[in-house]
């Protein structure tokens, strides 16, 4: 999407102009006074009453202009109750509007108290750690674009109907008419706004991965996805083969593929921005093209989601993205262990027993609890690394929506430094997360009889034991594990995810890694 910044609307040539709207009284009447000079139709706002600047509202007039024909107003409520998420919200409102009128162009009139007054984080926020400042207008613009980049998006690759569309707006104008705020606030937008198309790009990359089903993603097909896109953004990607998977001792990853016909996949994929000697940050994402439960198989119903069991792994390839194409100066790493995880006469069945390369080992009483055992030869594959972190991401259990229904993202660590620079870049970008502790106690529930450890735990807090587990493969390493099940694969849509593979983490990883 073509972004300029504009310092007016003179000569504007586009399809629809939108302008934001305050509901208060004095607002209100203020708005209409201000534009109606300009626009005559404006005054229709104060005469018919069919709109009154209600949040997340619109009332479009149609004007007599040649170069850009239509006006949207859009309410944005009290605005000095907006916060940056609220913007996010209205830009996803102006983008769906402009895809259901499929128009192609758009000015967005930045009002100058979205400069003043936003509060970058929620209600909740404040009452947490973390302290809550006033938005930048650079800021304020990014978010708006943020919403206008992910609001409408649809997943349309599969229709033969090649009519449909996915968001339709090609081309996006940001005015700032203030003159002394445009001199001032310039650069500083084109920054932000320039870093969110690149982070947005990158989630609809990671929601577009999710959706692909898995007779077009298997494991080899997504390690040529993340060659693709290494090639095209600079990152160094390795695939390692069954036999080098084999050579590595990756048991965990060998046993689930055990039941498929299609080859695992282990991708590397390296960045390196930050200085030569620099220890990197490793990324892990589960990377489960397709999920049955193995023998022990899934009921019918809903399995077809289960093609996104590698959102974990598409958010990571795609965080990979948005590191690379806002050029970061971090080295990141992101390790992808791939299979699908089926059930056949040569799968592995409940009771078998993994040894893994760091001699532990593991009871198999589940097969559908596949994604630890992957993830854990991910994770000692990390160490060699000898990383500053480890961050995984993995839409490992059903349990996680029990506690946090499809709003927040589960997140475990073994650092108090580490969880409070997430829920900084959390309250930031507003992709929410909900803390789960790990508390020795746990470790009780995940013991077995006849091995070190078993794969699923006993007496509840599933999402917490699936990450106890995954501690044995961490070493001493500062770890974050973020279980995504709930808030990647969602069953509706909320203001600016679709329904389905939402893409979520990438903003949230790549704010983290951008502020590190
Ligand atoms: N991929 C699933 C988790 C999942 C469930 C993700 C629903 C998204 C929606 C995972 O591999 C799994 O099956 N976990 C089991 C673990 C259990 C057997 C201990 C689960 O959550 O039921
Ligand atoms: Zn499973
Ligand atoms: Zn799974």
């Amino acid at each position: 999407m073509k972004t300029s910044i504009l310092s007016n609307t003179k000569g504007y040539k586009g399809d629809m102009l939108v302008y934001f709207c305050d509901s208060t009284e004095d607002g209100f009447q203020g708005f209409v006074r201000y534009y109606a000079e300009q626009y005559p139709a404006m005054t229709t706002l104060t005469t018919t009453k069919d709109f009154t600047g209600k949040f997340g509202t619109s009332f479009k007039i149609y004007i007599d202009n040649k170069n850009c024909p239509r006006l949207l107003i859009v309410g944005c409520g009290d605005t000095k109750k907006l916060t940056l998420e609220k913007l996010r919200q209205l830009g996803a409102h102006i983008a769906k509007t402009a895809t259901s009128l499929k128009i192609k162009s758009v000015g967005v009139v930045l009002r100058n108290d979205f400069g003043l007054s936003i509060a970058k984080t929620s209600t909740y926020h404040k009452i947490g750690s973390h302290e809550s400042t006033n938005a930048t207008l650079a800021e304020a613009g990014a978010a708006i674009t943020e919403g206008i980049r992910l609001g409408a998006y649809k997943f349309v690759e599969y229709f033969s109907d090649k009519s449909k569309t996915s968001n339709t707006i090609q081309s996006l104008s940001l005015v700032v008419e203030d003159p002394q705020t445009f001199t001032s606030e310039k650069r500083a937008l084109q920054t932000e706004v320039e870093y969110a198309h690149a982070t947005c790009d990158a989630v609809l990359l990671a929601r577009k991965l999710a959706l692909t089903p898995n007779n077009d993603l298997y494991p080899e097909r997504l390690a040529e996805r993340a060659q693709e896109v290494g090639k095209e953004h600079g990152i160094k990607v390795t695939v390692l083969n069954k036999a080098k998977i084999k050579a590595q001792k990756m048991n965990g990853l060998l046993a689930v593929n055990q039941g498929s016909v299609r080859p695992p996949v282990f991708i590397v994929m390296e960045y390196r921005g930050g200085k030569a000697n620099e220890a990197p940050i490793v990324l892990v994402g589960k990377g489960i093209t397709f999920d049955t439960g193995g023998i022990s198989i899934k009921p019918a119903a809903g399995m077809a989601e289960m093609k996104m069991d590698m959102h974990g792994a598409a958010t990571m390839i795609a965080t990979m993205v948005a590191v690379a194409s806002n050029k970061l100066k971090k080295n990141v790493v992101a390790l992808i262990p791939s299979t699908e995880n089926m059930p056949s006469a040569t799968a592995q069945v409940p009771g078998d027993i993994i040894t893994f390369s760091n001699g532990k080992t593991v009871e198999v009483d589940n097969t559908d609890a596949e994604g630890r055992l992957i993830l854990a030869d991910a994770l000692l594959y990390a160490q060699r690394y000898k990383p500053v972190a480890i961050i995984d991401a993995a839409t490992l259990t059903g349990a996680v929506t029990v506690a946090l229904g499809h709003i927040a993202t589960g997140i475990m660590s073994n650092s108090k430094e580490l969880l409070q620079k997430f829920h900084s870049a959390s309250a930031e970008t507003y992709e929410l997360l909900g803390e789960l502790p790990l508390y020795e106690e746990y470790e009780e529930l995940i013991k077995s009889d006849i091995a070190d450890i078993r794969n699923v735990g006993i007496h509840g807090a599933g999402t917490i034991t699936a990450a106890m587990f995954l501690q044995h493969f961490v070493g001493e390493y500062p770890w974050v594990h973020l279980d995504i099940a709930g808030t990647s694969i969602t069953k509706a849509e909320s203001a600016y995810s679709p329904k389905g593979g939402t893409g979520v983490g990438v903003r949230l990883l790549t704010h983290l890694l951008r502020h590190w």
